[in-house]
C-alpha cells in the first residue's frame, strides 16, 4: 500500500522510519517530511507551502493512499480526520472534537473533573483582571498555562507574582511569541515524578504502548524553562504494571467515558503526561492526542511488531487483537538543540559527523534542512540521538557516545537524560 504521513519533526522520523520496514509498504508520502526522512526506503516528500486540509485531500487521492498518519497536533485540532472520513480515505488519529483534549486545556479539565480523574486543582479565567485578582491570594508556586496550542510553550510555573501579573497581561494580549489565547487557566503546583502514559484507543478498547519518560525542562537537574523535551527514554519503572492497571481504570477509562457523554468517540493515541506523587498516586498534568516528540523515538526503537498493523488494527476497532512486541532493550534518546532554545536561536550552522554509523543508534532528524550540500540547522530541537542498549546505562552511554561525534556551532544538550532512574534517585525509590 501507499501511505500519507504528516509532520516533519523527529516523531514523525522515526513513525516514517518504522513504516519504511513493513512489507506491506510500497510508498511512502511526507508532507512536509525533512532531510532525515527523506533518506530513509520508500520515501517521497512533497513540498507544498502552508498545506490545507484540501491540500491533504488531493494528494491522499492523487497518490492512492491506502493509509494516512498525522504525526503533530495541529492538523488534528483542525478537523484533518473529519475531512478524511467525508471522503472516505482512511486516517489514523482522533477527531476535530476528541483532539480537543489537547486543543483546550478548558476542555480537558472539564472532562478530568467530570470524570473525577486526578489533576491540579484549576479555575480558568477570560479576563487578566479577574485573573490577577485571584493570584494575589494564591501562594506561589502556581502554574499559569494558556488555553490552546502552544507548541510546549505555554505552561509557566510561577515563583514571582509580580511577574505573573506581567505574564497575564502578555497573555491576554498576544505579546508572547507564538501564542495566543483568549482563556487562561491558573492552577495548582504537583510535586513529583513526570512519565509519559501514550496507548492507542479505539473507542473503548485501550492498548497502553510502552512506558517512557521525557525531560521537558530545558537544563541538568530539570531546571531552567519548560521546552517541547529534551530526551526521552523506555521503558521506565516509574510505570510499572500496577501503576499502568491503575491509569487504565483510573484515568483513560473515565475519560473516555465522558468523552462518550458528549457523543465523542477516540480513536488514534492518546498521551497522558503524569505527575505520580510520593505515594505513588498518578495525577493527569495534560493530555496530547498524539505520540509525544521525543518519547515517539525511543519508544519506536523498541517496537517489533509491524507499525501498519497497529494502525489498521485501531481504525477497524480490532485493537483486542493485537499483540505488539517490544524488544526486550532499554532506549535512550538525547535531543541536541539550538543555543538560545527554547526562546531565539540562530540557524543554518553547518553539522559535522553526522554519516558515521554505531550499531543500534540511530539519529532522527527535527531541524535540518539541506543548505550547499550541507546538513545545517533550522530548528530549536534539531536531532534526537536514539540508543537501544541492554540496559537502560548501556543506552544512555551509547547515546552519549554517538552525540560527542556531532558537532556545530551552538550545540547544547543535557547531561543527564535517564540519569535519575539509573541512579535510583525518584522520590519513592
Ligand atoms: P503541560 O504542557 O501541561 O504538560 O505542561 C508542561 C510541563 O509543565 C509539564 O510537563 C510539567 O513539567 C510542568 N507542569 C505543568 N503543569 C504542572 C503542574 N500543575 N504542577 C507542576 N508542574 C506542571
Ligand atoms: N514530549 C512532550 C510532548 O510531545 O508533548
Amino acid at each position: 500500500m501507499n501511505v500519507l504521513i504528516i509532520g516533519g519533526g523527529g516523531r514523525e522520523h522515526a513513525i516514517t522510519w518504522k513504516v519504511s520496514q513493513s512489507k506491506k509498504v510500497k510508498k511512502i508520502f511526507v508532507i512536509p517530511g525533512n532531510p532525515g526522512i527523506n533518506l530513509e526506503d520508500k520515501v517521497h516528500s512533497i513540498k507544498i507551502d502552508n498545506p490545507s486540509l484540501e491540500d491533504y485531500i488531493k494528494i491522499a487521492k492523487e497518490q492512492d493512499i491506502e493509509l494516512t498518519i498525522v504525526g503533530p497536533e495541529a492538523p488534528l485540532v483542525e478537523g484533518i480526520v473529519d475531512e478524511f472520513n467525508k471522503h472516505d480515505l482512511k486516517i489514523f488519529g482522533p477527531n476535530k472534537l476528541a483532539a480537543q483534549l489537547e486543543g483546550s486545556k478548558d476542555f480537558c479539565k472539564k472532562i478530568l473533573n467530570s470524570g473525577k480523574v486526578l489533576t491540579a486543582k484549576h479555575e480558568t479565567f477570560s479576563d487578566a483582571i479577574s485573573a490577577i485578582n485571584y493570584i494575589k491570594k494564591q501562594e506561589i508556586p502556581f502554574v499559569i498555562k494558556a488555553d490552546g496550542l502552544a507548541a510546549g510553550k505555554g505552561v509557566f510555573i510561577i515563583d514571582d507574582k509580580d511577574k505573573a501579573y506581567k505574564l497575564i497581561n502578555d497573555l491576554f494580549t498576544g505579546q508572547i511569541d507564538g501564542i495566543k489565547t483568549s482563556l487562561i487557566i491558573i492552577e495548582e503546583f504537583l510535586k513529583g515524578e513526570e512519565a509519559s502514559f501514550i496507548c492507542l484507543v479505539s473507542d473503548d478498547q485501550i492498548i497502553p504502548l510502552a512506558s517512557s519518560k521525557d525531560h521537558k525542562k530545558l537544563n541538568n537537574g530539570d531546571s531552567g524553562p519548560n521546552t517541547g523535551g529534551m530526551g526521552a527514554y523506555s521503558p521506565t519503572k516509574l510505570i510499572d504494571g500496577k501503576l499502568t492497571d491503575m491509569v487504565i481504570k483510573e484515568i483513560i477509562s473515565p475519560t473516555l467515558n465522558e468523552l462518550k457523554k458528549e457523543g465523542i468517540v477516540y480513536q488514534g493515541f492518546l498521551y497522558a503526561g503524569l505527575m505520580i506523587d510520593k505515594n505513588q498516586k498518578p495525577y493527569v498534568l495534560e493530555y496530547n492526542c498524539r505520540l509525544g516528540d521525543p518519547e515517539a523515538q525511543a519508544i519506536l526503537m523498541r517496537l517489533s511488531s509491524d507499525i501498519i498493523d497497529i494502525f489498521l488494527k485501531a481504525i477497524d476497532g480490532s485493537l483486542n487483537d493485537l499483540d505488539i512486541k517490544w524488544e526486550d532493550y532499554s532506549a535512550c534518546t538525547i535531543v541536541l538543540a539550538s543555543d538560545g532554545y527554547p526562546e531565539k536561536f540562530e540557524k543554518g550552522k553547518i553539522i559535522e559527523g553526522l554519516d558515521h554509523e554505531i550499531k543500534g543508534v540511530k539519529i532522527f532528524h527535527s531541524g535540518t534542512k539541506i543548505e550547499d550540500g550541507n546538513f545545517v540547522t533550522s530548528g530549536g530541537r534539531v536531532l534526537s540521538v536514539t540508543a537501544l542498549g541492554i540496559n537502560l546505562q548501556v543506552a544512555q552511554a551509547k547515546a552519549y557516545e554517538r552525540c560527542n561525534q556531532i558537532h556545530w556551532d551552538g550545540k547544547i544538550k543535557r547531561h543527564d537524560i535517564a540519569s535519575k532512574e539509573i541512579d535510583n534517585k525518584f522520590i519513592f525509590s
